[in-house]
Order: C-alpha cells, then structure tokens, then sequence
C-alpha cells in the first residue's frame, strides 16, 4: 500500500511547538507516513522561526511560501495562492493545521475546495470575542474541517453547538504539552537562569504582543507604568516580540522600561531558554495563549492581559486567571503573597496528544 502523504502547515511561532511533536511522532511510522512540512513565511526573523526549528529536531520545511508579513487580506490570499500551487502538485492525503493563525484559516479553505481532507489541530477554542483574529480564524476552520482534534471539553462543546457532527470531533489533548515533555531534559540542563544570575531568586516572566494590548498607544502606556511597578517588587525578564518592540518604540515608551534596573529587555528567545526561565518563575504576565497553557501544566500562576480566553479551562482547572492592564500590579502583588489558587493539570494534557493524533489519522485513513 503506499504511503499517506501527510502535510504539516506551520506559518507562525506558537505554530512550531505544536507541528514539532506530531511531526517526531509520523516520521517514526514511516512504513505509513510520508510526511512534509510546509513552513507559509509569516514568521520569518531567525529567533522567530529557525530556531525553533532548531530547538525542536525539524529538519528545513520541505516547502517554504515565503509569505511574510502584511495585512490580513495580503497574509491569508498569499498563502491561500501559494499553498494551492503546492497542494495541487504534492496532492497530500491529510493536510494537518493547527492554532489560529492567519494559514490555518488560508489553507483549510484552499485544502477543502480541492477536496483534499484537512484536520484541524487545536480545534473548537472560543474566546467569542471577534475582534480577534485568531477568533475569525479559529471560526472559519472549524467550519470547513473534515476532522477536528480538541485539546479539552469545551472544545467539543463548542463545536457540537455549532451543529459540527460528533463523529467529526477526536478529544485527542494538549500537543504544546507534548513539546515540553519532549524537550524536558534539555530545558532543565539549559541553564539559562544561571546566565541571567536568577537562580535563586523570585522573578517573573512577561510576554506581549496581542495588538488590542501594544497596537493603542494608551494602554501600552499603562502596561508600561503597571510592569515598572511591579519591578519595585520582583525581577521581570520580557523577551520582546517584534510587533511589540516596533509599537514601544513608536510610542517612546522602550526608554521607560529599559530605564527600570529590574526589568530585563531581551530579544525574542529559544524555546528551550524560554521554557527554562518559565519554569523557574513566581509568575507569568502575558496575553499569549500557549504560555496559559504552560503555566497551567506547571502551575505556575500567571496572569493574563485579556478580557477574554479562548482557553477556558486554564482558568477553571489551572492557575490562570485575567486581568486588565491597570490590575496588573494588584493581581501580582497577590501572587507574592500566596494568594493565588493552585491548579490541577488538565485530562489528556499529557505529553501523548501526538500519538492520539497518530492513531485518530489512521483510522481516518482506513489503516486503523
Ligand atoms: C501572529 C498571529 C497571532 C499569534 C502570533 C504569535 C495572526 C493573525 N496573528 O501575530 O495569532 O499569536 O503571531 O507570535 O496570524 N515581524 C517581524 N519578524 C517576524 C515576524 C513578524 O519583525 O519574523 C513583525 C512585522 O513587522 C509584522 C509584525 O511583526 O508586521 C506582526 O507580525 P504578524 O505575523 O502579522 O502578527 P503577530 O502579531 O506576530
Ligand atoms: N515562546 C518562546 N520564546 C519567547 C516567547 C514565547 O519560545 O520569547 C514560546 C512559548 O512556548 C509560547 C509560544 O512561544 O507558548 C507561543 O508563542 P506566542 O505567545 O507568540 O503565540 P500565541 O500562543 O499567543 O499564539
């Protein structure tokens, strides 16, 4: 029989810890896999892209698009145009995407016109907040996937509520929590908070880059000021992402934070050198959606700059919970002082999504 032509679609940072482990897992069934990353180009900055390429065992993508950046319309229609190209000539079995990034919505809509069957990783999230994108994303794909693989419950929910039939739907967990499982001697022995001299010591790690939080001068303004008061207290590392470092510097507020000796500005890191320095932490202040759901398996208290989460249950069984902008102080002055709730980890949060995901395809695949 020949093998299943497996495409993994990757485009953005969150993105590569999640292809990283189902990719590990298809390449060691290679008498049925014959799998192919496709890297769209959204992110494209070395310590964006490469090196988690790097951290994470993936060879080069075997098709690269080159997207790069742009509007919405400019992001989803090149990689819609460009993958098509690819995906007519490759002809794959199964087209895998995952997250909510502009490619995943791009490509599930170019796979299902060609009526080659697409699954969707990360399926049935809601924030229901649609002045997010990821929210138009996350929408659009559930809706035209053939298969949708669910890291929890409300996943499920939420899709047979949209009227998705239930034979469609595969609880199959948490893939980010497979990345950190795979990596997790490595991010031990990484010694990065050696390097940044915070062994030891109460220190807490920030990460921004939601436009409604940096892309409004005003509010930034505000996480700016609340992030400096809360230095007074602990030690804060904060890897810049690159739309957050261009709108710090447009609003003149990069001087403000680097002025503060216990606020320390990095560039973008690794995903080992990240995940060493979170796991070490007192507390994490972010919007982003997978450092919810890595303080939640640790429980780690963390403390997210939203005034919603597509990722429910880091707050009703984790150590999650939301805040705005100007609570930021409070709600990390109650960390330090133990009031916070502890956590449980999630059902099938476990470090074995990846082969859930393995088997779920083969019975898709009829070679169950
Ligand atoms: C994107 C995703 C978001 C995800 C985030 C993860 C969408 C709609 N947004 O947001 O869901 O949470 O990635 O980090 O898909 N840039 C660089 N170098 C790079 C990449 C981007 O300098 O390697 C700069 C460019 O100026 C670009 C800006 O960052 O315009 C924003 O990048 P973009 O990919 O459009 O959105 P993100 O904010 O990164
Ligand atoms: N991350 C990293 N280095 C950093 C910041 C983040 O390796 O400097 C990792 C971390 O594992 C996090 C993931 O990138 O969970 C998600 O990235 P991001 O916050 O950009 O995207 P989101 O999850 O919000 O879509």
């Amino acid at each position: 029989m020949d093998k299943a032509r497996i495409h993994l679609i990757a485009a953005a940072r969150p993105n590569f810890m999640k292809v990283a482990p189902l990719y590990h897992a298809l390449k060691a069934d290679s008498d049925v896999f014959e799998v192919f990353l496709v890297h769209t180009g959204q992110h494209y900055d070395a310590n964006m892209s490469d090196s988690f390429f790097a951290d994470l065992g993936m060879g080069q993508p075997d098709f690269h698009l080159e997207v790069g950046s742009g509007t919405h319309a400019e992001q989803t229609g090149r990689t819609m145009i460009e993958y098509e190209q690819v995906c007519m000539r490759e002809q794959p079995d199964r087209v895998v995407v995952v997250g909510d990034v502009n490619a995943t919505a791009a490509v599930a809509i170019v796979c299902t016109k060609l009526h080659v069957p697409v699954i969707h990783l990360e399926a049935g999230l809601r924030s229901r907040d649609r002045s997010m994108p990821e929210e138009i994303n996350r929408l659009v794909t559930d809706a035209v996937a053939d298969l949708l693989w669910t890291p929890s419950p409300d996943g499920d929910a939420n899709l047979l509520a949209e009227g998705v039939p239930a034979e469609r739907i595969e609880r199959v967990g948490n893939i980010m929590i497979d990345s950190f499982e795979m990596m997790r001697d490595r991010i031990e022995a990484a010694g990065t908070r050696g390097r940044f001299k915070l062994d030891g010591k109460r220190y807490g790690m920030v990460t921004l880059h939601r436009p409604a939080n940096v892309d409004n001068p005003a509010t930034l303004a505000v996480l700016v000021d609340q992030l400096c008061a809360v230095a007074e207290s602990i030690e804060l590392v904060f890897p810049v992402h690159p739309r957050t470092r261009q709108r710090l510097d447009a609003a003149g507020l990069t001087e403000r934070l680097a002025a503060s000796p216990r606020i320390r500005l990095t560039e973008p890191m690794g995903y080992i050198e990240f995940m060493n320095l979170v796991t070490g932490a007192v507390v994490a202040i972010t919007d982003s959606g997978g450092v919810q759901e890595e303080t939640t398996y640790l429980d780690i208290p963390c403390i997210t700059l939203r005034p919603n989460t597509e990722r429910p249950i880091t707050i009703t069984e984790g150590s999650n919970r939301l805040a705005e902008p100007e609570e930021l102080l409070r709600e990390v002055e109650k960390v330090l002082a133990g009031e916070w709730p502890s956590g449980r980890k999630p059902d099938l949060w476990d470090g074995r999504t990846a082969q859930r995901c393995v088997a779920s395809l083969k019975r898709h695949l009829g070679r169950g």
